[in-house]
């Protein structure tokens, strides 16, 4: 198959509520399990402005400021997975929105119940995942495998 077909790439972040309760492990392997290469992942707080760019298409929404503080309230994992198909995939593999209408199996139907503290994000269409990516690694997957591993593996 052609090898462009693989470059696909999803921006996937833990949640406050996913890393507190130790499911950062659970997250990253089975995105690893399905077949998808991690190539960037980083411990943060987000900030505030960042998140309400992320967020923005629901800044009308009566639940945005929540959201917001909620996003905030520890640290976050964001990563880059690569891999055919991964955004779709990706979406599949967090399952529905609504823990509650989560199948089993997926992240959100296994681990949580409350739409409000869902556990992980993951971008739901390949123009959104890019701009995701370049909001949450602004200096690009590239730059930041060179400034994060180069050291470790060079
Ligand atoms: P959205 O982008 O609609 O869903 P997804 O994260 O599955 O792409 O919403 C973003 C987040 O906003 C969602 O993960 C949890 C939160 N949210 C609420 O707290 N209440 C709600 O009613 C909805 C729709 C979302």
């Amino acid at each position: 198959m052609a090898s462009t077909e693989y470059t696909e790439r999803t921006y996937i972040m833990v949640k406050p509520d996913g890393v507190e309760r130790g499911l950062v492990g659970e997250i990253i392997k089975r995105f690893e399990n399905k077949g998808y290469q991690l190539v960037a992942i980083e411990l943060f707080k987000a900030e505030k402005t960042i998140l309400e760019e992320h967020y923005k298409d629901l800044s009308g929404r009566s639940f945005f400021p929540r959201l917001i503080a909620y996003m905030q309230s520890g640290p976050v994992v964001g990563m880059v997975w690569q891999g055919k198909e991964v955004v779709k995939t990706g979406r599949l593999l967090l399952g529905a929105t609504n823990p509650l209408e989560s199948a089993p199996g997926t992240i959100r139907g296994d681990f949580c119940v409350d739409v409000g503290q869902n556990l992980c994000h993951g971008s739901d269409s390949v123009q959104n995942a890019e701009s995701e990516i370049k909001l949450w690694f602004p200096r690009g997957v590239t730059q930041w495998k060179r400034e994060r591993l180069d050291s470790l593996l060079y």
